[in-house]
Order: C-alpha cells, then structure tokens, then sequence
C-alpha cells in the first residue's frame, strides 16, 4: 500500500478542525483519578491560616481539618498527603517527636480515615520533626548518617502505619530504607501497606515555600541536602535508585519535582513500567500562580502544566492545584 503522507492527502490540521474532533484524537487526558493534594496540618492551630509563598493553600488546625476534607471529597479527589506542621517546641537533634504514636500527623491520619474513605498517604522524613531541618540523624561531625537514620525512619513508618496510612512515602533518600520499611510491614502484619517511594528526589531549590509552610527552613538555615538527595545534573543515577527501590519492596516509585524532570519521569516510566508518581512541588505551584495572580499567565497553565506530566508517563502527579483543577474538570 501506498499511502501519501504528503500535502494535500495529509493536511494535520484536518483534526485540529472543532473541539469535538480534537478530544477524540487526545493521546493524553487528565482526570481526578490522576490528582493527590497535598495538605498541612498545624498543631494548636485553631482554624485555618494562610501560607504566603504558597497561594491559595492553608495549614489546617485538626478542628478544621474536616471542611478541607469535604472540599477535596466533593472534587472527587481520591488520596491526600498529609504534612505535618509541629510546635516548635517539639522539635529535637533526634525528631523524637516522629515517634509518638498519637503526634499530630497520627492524629490528622486518624481523623482522616475515620471520617471519610479517602486514600491517605504520610511523608517518612524527620525534617518536621529535627531542630536542624534534616531528613535524618546527624554523626558528631554533622553529617546525615545513613544507618543510624535507618531505625528512626522504619520506625516512624510503623507509626504511621499503625495510624492507618494506606501508603507510606519515604522522602528522605537514605540507602536501604525501603528494605528496612518493607521488612518491618511485613514483620508486623502490615502486608496491605503501599510503600511509595520518593526514588527520585532531587536536591532542588523548588522546595522552598514547602519548607517555610511546614517551618523547617528555618531549622535547615543554609545546609543543604546535597549529600542524601540527588544531584539535578543526573539520569542515570534516577534509574539505579528507581532499580533498587523496586528491588527493596517499593510499590510505587515517584520522581521528584516534576516539570523540570520530565525527562527522568519518561525514562522510569519506559524503563520499569511500574506505577510513577510524580510531584508537581511547591516551588513549581507558586511560580505558576504568581505570575496568574500578577496576570502575566492565564489559569489555563496549571491544567497544561499538568498534561505535561501525564504525556511525560505519570500515573498520578501530586499537586497543590488538585482541588482547582478537579473543580474544573467536574464542571
Ligand atoms: C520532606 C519533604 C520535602 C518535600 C516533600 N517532603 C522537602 C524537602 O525534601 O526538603 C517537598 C515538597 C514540595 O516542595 O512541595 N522530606
């Protein structure tokens, strides 16, 4: 067969003609299947406050936890990530305060899985928890000592298990702490616990206004994170972490952020073809509305910059657009 893909016989724009035609022939479509929101819960909080680099996003006292809750349930959002905001006060070299069981992310946990059937999903990372800011403990010469951390992490993974995530996420990029995680589900009858694994995180300065919302940029000052999470410079190295999280136990891997990694989001996605998550993070939400709330861009961009991921291979992107966007496409 001869078929002429030349000018006239092809004329591609043909179905690009109504609107009707071109969702037709979409390749990608976003759906509220494919959005988790993120969301803050401040200890002592009575209501709600807002958070300056993080437009249209709040820390949630628990007693107001439960509106936020109806909203994103009547956008017909299926999962959270829940963040914890703590007292300061509480805040320790050790993040001893990740341990308790009824510490305030178990109690949101809790409150959560009691009062609705969304799908909860819970950090394991002591930044919220550590008076230096880091995601593990640190040797006497300051240094993130991996194995040392390891205890600690697997621990606050079983306390959140206990609490009744559905998955936990470790985002703190220790060797070896999907194992460990894994083991300890399994050792203690948690065999329906997800682990999604943050395999792919990099040490980014778009996590800014997520620090100043949970109140650990202040805590990490001008350390950075450079020597547990990954250099922005690599790929291959994203596939050897992705490869091993598998091989530890992990159910789902992420890469992290999200549209300046679009690229490792389509090799894991090629690669492995296992469930990839994506976090659209919030240094990427917040340059996106800024430039909306100052009229330089349309609303319009956060649904294309979210298309963007799905093209690039995501399952499921994490964002704190997911209410506006699941709003929009209910409509
Ligand atoms: C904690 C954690 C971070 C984010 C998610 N979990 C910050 C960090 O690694 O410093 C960032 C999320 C965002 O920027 O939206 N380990």
């Amino acid at each position: 067969m001869n078929v002429s893909r030349k000018f006239p016989h092809s004329r591609l724009r043909r179905n690009r003609f109504t609107s009707s035609i071109r969702s037709l022939v979409a390749e990608n479509n976003l759906t509220v299947n494919d959005l988790i929101q993120p969301i803050f819960v401040k200890e002592g909080l009575d209501g709600s406050e807002a958070i300056n680099s993080l437009p249209d996003i709040k820390r949630y006292g628990l007693n107001a936890l439960d509106s936020e809750l109806e909203r994103i349930q009547n956008n017909k959002i299926n999962a959270v990530a829940v963040f914890p905001v703590i007292d300061p006060k509480k805040k320790d070299d050790n993040g001893t305060e990740s341990l308790n069981e009824d510490n305030l992310v178990c109690e949101a946990i809790k409150q959560i899985k009691n009062s609705t059937d969304l799908t909860v999903i819970a950090d394991v990372a002591l930044d919220p928890y550590t008076s230096h800011g880091h995601d593990g403990l640190l040797n006497e010469s300051g240094y993130v000592d991996n194995d040392k951390s390891l205890a600690s992490l697997t621990a606050q993974a079983m306390t959140l298990a206990k609490a009744g995530a559905d998955m936990v996420a470790p985002s703190d990029m220790m060797d070896g702490r999907i194992a460990s995680i894994r083991s300890s589900l399994e050792e203690n009858g948690f065999v329906n616990t997800i682990i999604l694994s943050y395999a792919a995180k990099y040490s980014s300065k778009f996590y800014g206004p997520f620090r100043d919302a949970v109140g650990s940029s202040s805590n990490l000052g001008v350390g950075s994170k450079d020597t547990y999470q990954m250099s922005p410079a690599n790929i291959d190295e994203a596939l050897h972490e992705v490869r091993m999280d598998l091989e530890e136990g992990a159910d789902i891997v992420m890469v992290k952020p999200g549209m300046p990694y679009l690229d490792v989001i389509k090799a894991v996605k090629e690669t492995f073809r296992v469930p990839t998550f994506a976090y659209q993070v919030s240094g990427e939400y917040a340059m996106l509305k800024a430039a909306i709330q100052n009229e330089w861009l349309v609303e319009d961009v956060l649904m294309e910059s979210l298309l963007s991921f799905k093209r690039a291979g995501a399952d499921c992107v994490l964002t704190y657009a997911a209410n506006e966007i699941a709003n929009k496409l209910n409509r």
